[in-house]
């Protein structure tokens, strides 16, 4: 379930404190460095008077509106000291100064809600297209029943295995997830006849099996929000040892995200039950996976995968709709980690 909109506001991303101290250091810096009173550059003060609005606009925009209002407070007491001791014996000057500060609460609060406005509306579209993208890979699965969820649960051990590798790009996880979740749409275009077939495929109906990657590719391809996914869709069925289809790619040639999304793949095809196989325990295929290790999958994707622990897999799993089980002479070890 996701959290309301509201809280999905997050914390101030990294730096970004640090842009807004530097501006408002830079400001006051220009302002001390070009006194108040009549001298030619008193226009470069007048100039850094008003760029005051930067850091709290700064703020306004990307942090929550505590830290706004702390941050117009900070520039108010700044340049109020400024007001005090370099306009000292100028009443009117400072009183007209200080009505200035008037302009940057309002700024400061006013900016915030515009842009907490503009957050929220961006958010809400973000949600939208998840749960289209989701509708769709909804509507795919529905001809092959057995595999219900199987793309949710893909999605999140990718999700899983990423996390483990230290990949914390949010664009790369954004699109690692796409990826994942429209790795077989391009099953939409197989024949029933080959797709629901549980015995072995013919030469022709494997040809349009292998077709898939190529076709949710060029799907992916037609949409911008889902092209950078295209390259992961294209190549989850390429083999880390270059004996995969459809370009026979071998090693790093085949797109992180793919090599991420093949190993999900596998486990989750490993630990479903098909109507040519019954679902095997965890141990089993994480020993298949390991046994795959620089074979079909990439090594490094492998021992990611295999270090995720079972709880995290198993919840995950249960949430879209699989019991994961463990054997039982193992089971302690495995639940005690
Ligand atoms: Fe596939």
């Amino acid at each position: 379930m996701n959290p309301p909109v509201e809280t999905a506001m997050v914390a101030p991303p990294r730096g970004r404190p640090a842009w807004t101290a530097a501006a408002f250091i830079l400001v006051f810096a220009l302002h001390w460095a070009t006194p108040a009173g009549p001298h030619e550059w008193h226009w470069l003060h007048l100039v850094a008077q008003k760029m005051l609005f930067l850091p709290v606009l700064m703020a306004a925009a990307w942090f929550d509106l505590r830290r706004t209002l702390i941050v117009t407070a900070l520039v108010s007491a700044a340049f109020g000291l400024h007001i005090a001791v370099q306009w000292s014996g100028r009443p009117m000057v400072q009183a007209e100064q200080l009505a200035e500060l008037v302009n940057l609460w309002i700024a400061g609060p006013a900016s915030w809600a515009f842009f907490r406005a503009e957050r929220l509306a961006a958010e809400r579209l973000r949600r939208a297209h998840a749960d289209t993208l989701l509708t769709v890979v909804s509507s795919l699965e529905l001809r092959e029943p057995y595999t219900a969820g199987h793309s949710r649960r893909v999605a999140a051990y990718s999700l899983l295995a990423a996390e483990k590798m230290g990949l914390r790009d949010p664009a790369f996880l954004r699109l690692l997830e796409t990826g994942a979740l429209l790795h077989d749409a391009g099953k939409i275009g197989v024949p029933d006849v080959a797709l629901l077939k549980t015995g072995a495929l013919n030469d022709e109906e494997w040809e349009a099996m292998r077709r898939h990657p190529q076709s949710g590719a060029s799907l992916a391809r037609g949409s911008d929000a889902l092209e950078g996914a295209a390259p992961i869709i294209a190549a989850h069925h390429e083999r880390w040892d270059g004996r995969g289809y459809p370009a026979g790619l071998a090693g790093e040639a085949i797109s992180l995200g793919a090599r991420i999304v093949a190993a999900a793949d596998v486990y989750d095809a490993l630990t479903t039950s098909r109507p040519y196989k019954r679902a095997f325990s965890h141990d089993e295929a994480t020993a298949i996976l390991r046994e795959q290790s620089g074979a079909a999958l990439d090594p490094r994707v492998v021992e990611a995968f295999v270090a995720v622990p079972f709880r995290a897999l198993a919840e995950t799993a249960a949430r879209h709709g699989v019991t994961l089980r463990v054997d039982e002479g193992i089971r302690e070890n495995i639940l005690g980690k």
